[in-house]
């Protein structure tokens, strides 16, 4: 059997990860493993052979057939990825900032199969397999979900009495958070995953700016207005919503206060989607959503696939069409970032 040659790119929280748990499957049998990109070829990396693995010149992802990307950011991750596609290899990403910011260049390999990205949301637990797949059998009413590692650990630590700033520490040390820690808490990673999902599953042209305008963290909010929730028998986690908006599909991310006992109510990097759809109903898809492990299986699964031949996710050929009114969904409640009177 013919090897496929296989390049990372990123051997940080999740390539470093990805390459070890590759190194122990039985499929790495039929993986010729080209090398792992990285900044500092010194650095002792976990997985067997590091030394002659790892190297900080990007020339052997030329000879690759499938390009794995866990470098991060919008510049040299999603060009070296973009140069591989355009020669015909196959990419596997985890890496919603550059899919989302340059999603026109992306469009025609995801149309074409040739990009596999389930890990760039909700890291290893499914659900653009789903949301384009088993999903995609019924009318989309509208998408909630709680994307972002990070936030949910720093508002679960603060419900716990911690200061934002311990609360952050956490989450970075728990290797949850994005190398620009502020992505996370303005909440733009949670903005890059819904407008991706959204790409895929309900609107190909919904717009990155109009997410980023409808986007506020969690960054400033005053531990008194998570207090003045709990007194309400609420706790508030950044939420990202797909809605019926004035002109269409509309994406928006913001601090909200659920009730004990919400569907979307997780804590530490457990994340959640909830998908409102005609006929199916309601659908909560739940799980870890963050984390070397958890990314790095989603990786797997998604190169694993990709030696199967099987195709990445593929977006709609046009918007779904709209439900009849914004009634067919639950209001839920922005916090501000003051206390109320
Ligand atoms: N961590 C998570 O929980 C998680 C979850 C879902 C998705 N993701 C996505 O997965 C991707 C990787 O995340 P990560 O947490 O693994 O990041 P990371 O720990 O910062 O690792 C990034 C890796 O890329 C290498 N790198 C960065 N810039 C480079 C450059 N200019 N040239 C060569 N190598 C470069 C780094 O090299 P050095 O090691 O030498 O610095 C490092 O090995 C990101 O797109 C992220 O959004 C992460």
């Amino acid at each position: 059997m013919e090897r496929r040659r296989v390049a990372v790119l990123g051997g940080g929280t999740v390539g470093a990860e990805l390459v070890r748990l590759l190194q122990r499957h039985p499929a790495a049998a039929a993986v010729e493993l080209l090398g792992v990109l990285v900044r500092d070829a010194e650095r002792e990396r976990p997985f067997a052979g590091w030394r002659e693995l790892v190297t900080t010149d990007p020339g052997f992802v030329q000879r690759a057939d499938v390009v794995v990307e866990v470098l991060g950011g919008t510049g040299l991750a999603a060009d070296l990825s973009l140069e591989a596609l355009a020669r015909g290899a196959t990419v596997v990403t985890a890496n919603k900032a550059a899919l989302t910011e340059r999603f026109d260049e992306y469009l025609p390999y995801l149309r074409a199969g040739r990009v596999h990205c389930e890990a760039a949301v909700m890291a290893g637990t499914p659900v653009v397999g789903p949301l384009t797949g088993a999903l995609a059998g019924s009318r989309p009413l509208a998408l909630h979900g709680v994307l972002n590692g990070t936030c949910n650990v720093v508002l679960a630590r603060m419900d716990a009495g911690a200061s934002y700033a311990d609360a952050l520490a956490e989450a970075q040390r728990l290797g949850y958070a994005e190398a620009d820690p502020t992505l996370d808490v303005e909440g733009v990673d949670a903005a890059h995953k819904l407008t991706l999902l959204g790409r895929l599953a309900f609107d190909p042209a919904l717009a990155w700016e109009g997410v980023r305008r409808a986007t506020r963290g969690i960054a400033r909010l005053a531990p008194a207005a998570l207090a003045a929730e709990r007194e309400r028998g609420r706790r508030v986690r950044l939420v990202a919503s797909l809605v019926l908006g004035a002109a269409g599909w509309e994406g928006r991310v913001r601090p909200v206060a659920l009730p004990e006992g919400h569907p979307l109510l997780t804590d530490g990097a457990t994340n959640a989607l909830l998908f409102r759809g005609d006929p199916l109903g309601e659908v909560l898809l739940r799980g870890p959503g963050a984390g070397g492990g958890a990314t790095a299986s989603g990786v797997l699964g998604d190169l694993l696939a990709c030696l199967r031949g099987e195709p990445g996710p593929r977006p709609p050929a046009a918007a779904a069409p709209l439900p009849d009114a914004p009634g067919a969904d639950e209001p839920l409640d922005e916090v501000a970032d003051g206390a109320a009177a």
